[in-house]
């Protein structure tokens, strides 16, 4: 596919299914390490989790789910479990911030997402879906602990990947001149 092309249409899936092999994942992580990184820090860094170790994380989400709302109910608590089962394989994005004089937090969270976005890209190169999410579960210290992040370490996202479900979504094309305006001073 033309680079532009890709750019252009590339859509997230959320229905996943099938597997991602070694040489994809290795193109996917490539693509990764090549996000635009001030000082070349490289504050990134991925967990995979595949096969049986995503029933330890939906386990780990309803524990925490579990510790946030007591009262929650057995039902929303099964579809917090199963939510990691969602697609075949999930990398965990997560950002290491360090202190820095020219490079704040922000730019190294902007990093990170960065290179989520080039997961993303190098998935649908490759004909696979991809979806970026967050939700409660990125945010929470029980599910840091259980991915044995250390205290300085964000989660910025968990992007389920695997093959697409169905017919992929068409993108929606919106019209670019309503996001950008001339600025010529005042
Ligand atoms: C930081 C971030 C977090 C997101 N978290 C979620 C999420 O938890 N659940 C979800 O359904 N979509 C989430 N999304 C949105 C999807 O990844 C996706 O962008 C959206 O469904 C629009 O689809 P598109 O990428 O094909 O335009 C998130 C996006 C970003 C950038």
């Amino acid at each position: 596919m033309d680079a532009l092309e890709l750019l252009h249409s590339r859509v997230s899936s959320a229905r996943l299914t099938g597997s991602v092999d070694d040489v994809q994942l290795e193109n996917i992580l490539k693509a990764a390490m090549r996000a635009p990184d001030h000082a070349q820090l490289k504050p990134f860094r991925f967990l995979k989790i595949a096969g049986n170790a995503r029933e330890t994380l939906g386990s780990l989400f309803a524990r925490a789910r579990l510790t946030a709302d007591p009262s929650i109910s057995s039902g929303d608590l099964e579809k917090t479990k199963v939510k990691p089962l969602r697609a075949p394989l999930i990398l965990v994005a997560v950002a290491r911030i360090v202190e820095h004089p020219k490079v704040p937090e922000i730019e190294q969270l902007l990093a990170t997402g960065a290179a989520v976005q080039n997961i993303l890209l190098a998935a649908y190169a490759q004909g696979l879906g991809a979806i970026w999410r967050t939700g409660s579960m990125a945010y929470n210290q029980i599910v840091n602990e259980g991915l044995d992040l250390a205290p300085d370490e964000r989660v910025v996202g968990f992007v389920y990947l695997g093959e697409v479900e169905g017919n992929a979504r068409k993108p929606n094309q919106l019209p670019v001149q309503d996001f950008v305006r001339d600025w010529t001073g005042r």
